[in-house]
């Protein structure tokens, strides 16, 4: 039988919408059912998982269409945004005190753009996410979009920067279209490659008059009531004047132990053994950024699964943190040589 943790377990993902992960607890269900010899009971609930993937795979997600207005991108412009429906939530994510007030703070005022605007006050939508990798800045821009139940489009930057003279400031020019005309959160990933200072000694003149659209462009997005999310992990390379177009500059940084710690429950999940040696655990953990703990730890449940464990052990989980750590310092060490 499910235990209570299970079927909470079970019923929060189905409130967040979060199908995939309803299927998955229900397959975590059934190991624990085929570990305890009620083999009919497994393979019952493992063929249910089955028929509800095939048809899963057969239509759009019921829940997309009820939660948010399904948005499409025609012609040129799907060339040049991806859209995306994303689920994780703020409280998914492992963040420092202030950075979580300064995200709060934006999706207040979003809520309450109407309020502001009849003081004369723009609410904050241009942000500025700056950081090393892994440290959240790509699942901040999902987070917005999901917590503000609009369409995330990311922006193709390859697609976006041609060789060819003037073309990128017309591509530009039809992404702030979109901006203007659907709401969602439109991310700029990766926005070194444009947002370069425009002295820089690499600096090409396509590159400046990109720079020099997006500036202007930026001007008019302040009435839209889109978010323009841009990430990059080099703020220091970016210029100064670009820099001063955002609302609000994020900063984010590597975990401390209350990150990775929480990092570590929440990929755990059902998987979770009852003792963990949280010291051993966040000595392990100690120098890797978000996304590798995440990573680690997906490694140790994966290997779990493969073997019809249904729990990982303490040990094991030590042992992935820490191959992930030596990893890295062999990888820098290299590179520094
Ligand atoms: N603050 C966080 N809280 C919880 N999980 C996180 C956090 N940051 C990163 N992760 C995990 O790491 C993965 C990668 O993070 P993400 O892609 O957002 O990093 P990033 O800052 O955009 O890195 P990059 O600079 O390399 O693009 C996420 O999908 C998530 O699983
Ligand atoms: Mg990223």
């Amino acid at each position: 039988m499910a235990t209570a943790q299970q079927i909470i377990a079970l019923l929060s993902s189905h409130v967040k919408g979060d199908q995939e992960q309803v299927l998955s607890i229900a397959l975590q269900v059934a190991a624990v059912e085929a570990r305890s010899g009620r083999k009919e009971t497994a393979e019952q609930l493992r063929k249910l998982v089955q028929i509800a993937r095939n048809a899963r795979s057969r239509q759009v997600p019921s829940s997309d269409i009820s939660a948010i207005p399904i948005a499409r991108t025609k012609g040129e412009l799907q060339t040049l945004l991806s859209v995306h429906y994303p689920k994780t939530r703020l409280d998914d994510m492992a963040l420092a005190g202030d950075t979580l007030d300064r995200l709060n703070d934006v999706l207040e005022q979003q809520a309450q753009r109407e309020r502001l605007r009849s003081f004369g006050k723009v609410p904050t939508s241009r942000l500025l996410l700056a950081g090393p990798p892994g440290s959240g800045k790509t699942m901040t821009a999902s987070v917005l979009a999901a917590e503000l139940h609009v369409p995330l489009f990311a922006v193709r930057l390859d697609a976006l920067i041609t060789r060819y003279l003037g073309e990128t400031a017309g591509k530009l020019r039809l992404i702030f279209d979109h901006v203007a005309t659907t709401r969602g959160v439109f991310l700029f990933d990766e926005f070194d490659a444009i947002g370069s200072y425009r002295g820089a000694d690499n600096d090409v003149g396509e590159m400046r008059r990109v720079l020099n659209s997006f500036l202007q462009f930026m001007e008019e997005a302040n009435n839209t009531d889109s978010l323009i999310v841009a990430a990059t992990n080099h703020a220091e390379l970016l210029d100064p004047a670009l820099a001063r177009r955002f609302d609000d500059v994020i900063v984010y940084g590597m975990p401390d132990e209350k990150a990775a710690r929480k990092i570590i429950e929440r990929h755990l999940g059902l998987f979770r053994p009852r003792q963990l040696q949280w010291t051993k655990l966040l000595s392990a953990a100690a120098g890797l950024n978000h996304g590798e703990i995440a990573r680690g730890v997906d490694d140790v449940i994966k290997r779990a699964i493969l073997k019809e464990a249904t729990k990982v052990t303490s040990g094991d989980l030590q042992a992935a943190l820490a191959a992930r750590g030596n990893a890295k310092a062999a990888l820098s060490g290299k590179r520094e040589a």
